[in-house]
């Protein structure tokens, strides 16, 4: 009998921390109802203390999904704890999670304290959460860092305080798998209550030296049965542990023991509608979801996988949700098409929203021999900008080589019609002239990316933009066959998400 892995879900907190991939509380109620669909057993939804929309998507989230429990985080302070409980208070099952740096960089520089405190703040926090719920996770941050003695000294005695599942975070990314194993097994050998069933041990890794995975799978090893993951491996900096990596590996290697209750064949759709709601392209080769995951492109590949698949693919594509009989749409495609090939990459929409869908869809299948799945999630999201105040109404530029780009440009705002041109050193600087003509207010570009979706040159540019205004930075993002509206598109994006 395998023994059962439990998957905690951290993409909307640590994983949507990452600068440009914050959701709004619709989008995170919908990849919430999809990791229920996919049957992860906690979402961490957030950390309510740190901002109104933080405790805003805890709450709808808490209301939204049924039977995953609720986690909200805190530092190892009372009023933080106070919020949490606060916005878990619609949840049908709700956890805290609460922690303080343990090792001596955090003990020394960031808090100023000393060991023996650390142990009775620690302490303390889990107490107080524990008046509240009676699910209380503690993290140990940069546990990675911290000495195996001392670790095991702060978890014997939170545990004795009630905490129910105890976090070890690698919080910088730095142990090696061995290592990482090894104190995970440290802690389940000196502290009495893993071995008594009344706490379990968790894995949360990052993955700046490439590890995360690897470290991961070595904690479950030690003795931890629950792992911190998000889809995609998405997270700051490297990003975390990916949910999808970790599932395959336990499924395709049965003979660990281990169980999850994840359906793999929602993973591919998941990590879809991640990648389109967060603006964050999965590189191509990424292990399980990325789009030559499974392509194989070598003669001798081919012909192998042709005789059969187990020659050289050690996952069939369909314990994925890799649907290979995809249709390509193409501008001949019916609604009913477009509708199925959305509903396949996790998208799931109304008539209504469909119709406008399809509109934009037979625009581009017009510039385009194929639409691809990338192609139709994003216009899957490009449709959210139709709430928006700021809407490019048309834009049409000159450029070429020995003659000045010219960029003459018409914007809705709410309603009202406005017009403008300017001339600029290429099409981009003279249209984003041309949008300041009208919209005159004291912004800076950053940051400024284009990017192709698939091949070809009547592909679809992605553009992700960072501008400042009034000392705060906006992230934007527009895609289009072409580059220069997609750029302009990206800077109204950006335009829209100002807070005044
Ligand atoms: O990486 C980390 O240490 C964390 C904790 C806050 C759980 O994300
Ligand atoms: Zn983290």
């Amino acid at each position: 009998m395998s023994e059962r892995l439990y998957i905690f879900d951290t993409t909307l907190r640590d994983g949507e921390q990452v600068p440009g991939c914050q959701l709004n509380t619709v989008e995170k109620i919908q990849v919430a109802r999809q990791l229920e669909a996919l049957g992860v057993d906690v979402i961490e939804a957030g950390f309510p203390i740190s901002s109104p929309g933080d405790f805003k998507s805890v709450v709808e989230i808490s209301k939204a999904v049924t039977w995953p429990t609720i986690c909200a985080l805190t530092r190892a302070i009372e009023k933080d704890i106070d919020v949490a409980a606060q916005a878990l208070e619609y949840a049908k099952h709700k956890r805290i999670h609460t922690g303080i740096g343990t090792s001596e960089q955090h003990i020394r520089y960031k808090f100023n304290s000393t060991p023996e405190e650390i142990i009775e703040r620690a302490v303390a926090a889990v107490k107080y959460a524990k008046k509240y719920v009676e699910d209380v996770e503690f993290y140990a941050e940069d546990a990675g860092r911290t000495d195996n003695e001392y670790l095991a000294r702060v978890i014997d005695a939170v545990t004795k305080a009630g905490a129910t599942v105890c976090n070890i975070p690698d919080t910088t990314g730095f142990r090696l798998p061995g290592e990482y194993e090894a104190k995970i097994r440290y802690l389940y050998e000196h502290v009495d209550a893993f071995a008594a069933g009344k706490s379990i041990l968790s894995t949360h890794c990052h993955n700046d030296l490439g590890m995360a995975t690897a470290n991961t799978i070595a904690g479950v090893l030690g003795g931890a049965r629950q792992v911190e993951v998000t889809v995609n491996g998405i997270g700051e900096r490297a990003g975390n542990t990916s949910l999808e990596e970790v599932v395959m590996i336990l499924k395709t290697h049965p003979d660990i023991g281990i169980d999850t209750n994840i359906n793999t064949t929602k993973i591919w759709a998941t990590s879809r509608m991640v990648s389109s709601l967060m603006n964050m392209p999965v590189q191509p080769n990424k292990a399980v979801v990325g789009r030559n995951a499974f392509a194989h492109s070598s003669g001798i590949h081919q012909d192998g996988v042709l005789k059969n698949a187990s020659t050289y693919e050690i996952m069939d594509p369909k314990a994925v949700g890799i649907d290979d009989n995809a249709i390509v749409l193409t501008a001949r495609s019916g609604r009913a098409a477009l509708k199925h090939r959305l509903h396949v990459n996790g998208v799931d929409v109304e008539d209504k929203r469909l119709d406008a869908i399809y509109e934009d869809f037979l625009r581009l299948a017009d510039k385009k021999k194929e639409v691809t799945d990338d192609d139709i999630l994003m216009l899957a999201g490009a449709d959210r900008a139709t709430a928006h105040n700021v809407k490019l109404d048309y834009l049409q530029v000159t450029t070429g080589k020995g003659v000045k780009s010219v960029a003459s440009m018409g914007l809705d705002i709410a309603g009202e019609k406005f017009e403008a041109c300017a001339s600029g050193n290429g099409p981009v600087d003279a249209a984003i002239k041309a949008l300041k003509n009208i919209i005159r207010r004291q912004m800076t570009l950053k940051e400024f990316t284009i990017q192709a979706i698939s091949k070809g040159s009547d592909d679809v540019g992605k553009v992700h933009m960072q501008v400042e205004y009034d000392g705060q930075a906006y992230y934007g993002f527009g895609a289009n066959t072409d580059i220069v509206t997609a750029s302009v598109e990206a800077y109204i994006d950006c335009i829209n998400k100002f807070r005044h």
